[in-house]
């Protein structure tokens, strides 16, 4: 049984929902912490509230978009406690407009989506798994992917290529330490339907990548459907326990829902047969989890 009472866990956008999740389950474990996000007031309280509780939290502005501010990261997480041991890779955006068509999904978007929900997991490797695999020893990477990295069809393309090549990305990084036989391990956390703010991602969109015209909104039944899932949805702190058991039982694939299942079988199978696919709609499966859940 891995002893996390004293260990070094480094969280990207540990500001809110599910990085927010993780850094109070670290903190109760007695793990020590680094956390980062782009936005630092919520970083600030956050961070404030588990020193109360008597966590050890050293908190830096990050965009993990920026390979030298994730760098910047690394460096301040081994001067502050000369190890880390779990690496949560877990920033993550939602470009509006996400349930329109992909000709309707503007460049800026694809930009955005891709800097932070696939460089910024790469970023996160390439500062510290070097250093991780110098330093010896346990360590684990989490990198939050989504069920969007799963399944695929309508719906969210800037968001869902990201996530797939993140996953992609965190499937090379599971086999490359599996090959050396590393005592690090890696869990790729793909959540379905989770109570957060990532519905209200435009609030990091950074100026440059405003589409000409501004952000579009989405169709208002689409808005209906998704927000009707979500008030059933898995809580932050329900997938950071799940995180836990996965660094311990040293778990890669950790999807939190059976509801998408069939949308990867069905995307798998059309594969395999050499025929069309025929994608179940992601936002059915999300009520359907949800459905479930209540
Ligand atoms: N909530 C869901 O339903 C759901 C489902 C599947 C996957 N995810 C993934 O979970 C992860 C966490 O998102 P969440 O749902 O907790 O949303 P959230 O918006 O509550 O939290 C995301 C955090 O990331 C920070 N952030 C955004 N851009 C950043 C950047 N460039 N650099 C550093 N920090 C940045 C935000 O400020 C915020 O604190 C994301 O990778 C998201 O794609 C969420």
């Amino acid at each position: 049984m891995i002893d996390f009472r004293g260990r070094v866990a480094v969280v990207t956008g540990a500001a809110s929902g599910i990085g927010r999740g993780l850094a109070e389950r670290f903190a109760a474990e007695g793990m020590r912490l680094v956390l980062a996000d782009i936005q630092p007031e919520p970083l600030h309280a956050v961070a404030a509230a588990l020193r109360l509780n008597g966590a050890e939290v050293v908190t830096q502005l990050t965009d993990v978009a920026d390979a030298a501010a994730v760098q910047a990261l690394a460096d301040c997480a081994w001067s502050a406690f000369g190890a880390v041991h779990v690496l949560c890779n877990n920033a993550g955006v939602v470009p509006g407009a996400r349930f329109r068509p992909i000709w309707e999904t503007a460049p800026e978007d694809w930009h955005w989506s891709l800097n932070v929900n696939l460089m910024g997991v790469v970023h996160g490797i390439l500062a510290f798994v070097p250093r991780m695999r110098a330093q010896g020893g346990w360590g684990h990477v989490v990198n939050t992917i989504s069920v969007a990295g799963l399944v695929s069809g309508t719906n969210s393309p800037a968001y869902g290529a990201a996530k797939h090549a993140a996953l992609r990305a965190t499937e090379a990084l599971y086999a490359d330490l599996r090959a050396e036989a590393s005592p690090i391990g890696v869990t790729a956390l793909c959540p379905g339907v989770v109570a957060t703010g990532i519905g209200n991602s435009e609030r990091n969109r950074p100026a440059t990548l405003v589409p000409a015209g501004g952000v579009r909104d989405d169709d208002p039944q689409a808005k209906e459907r998704y927000a009707s899932a979500k008030s059933a949805a898995l809580m932050p702190a329900e997938v950071a326990e799940m995180v836990l058991r996965a660094i311990r039982e040293r778990t890669f694939y950790l999807v939190t829902t059976t509801a998408f299942d069939r949308g990867v079988r069905e995307r798998m199978d059309a594969i395999l047969n050499r025929r069309n696919p025929d994608f179940p709609d992601i936002l059915t499966m999300s009520q359907e989890e949800s459905d479930a859940r209540r």
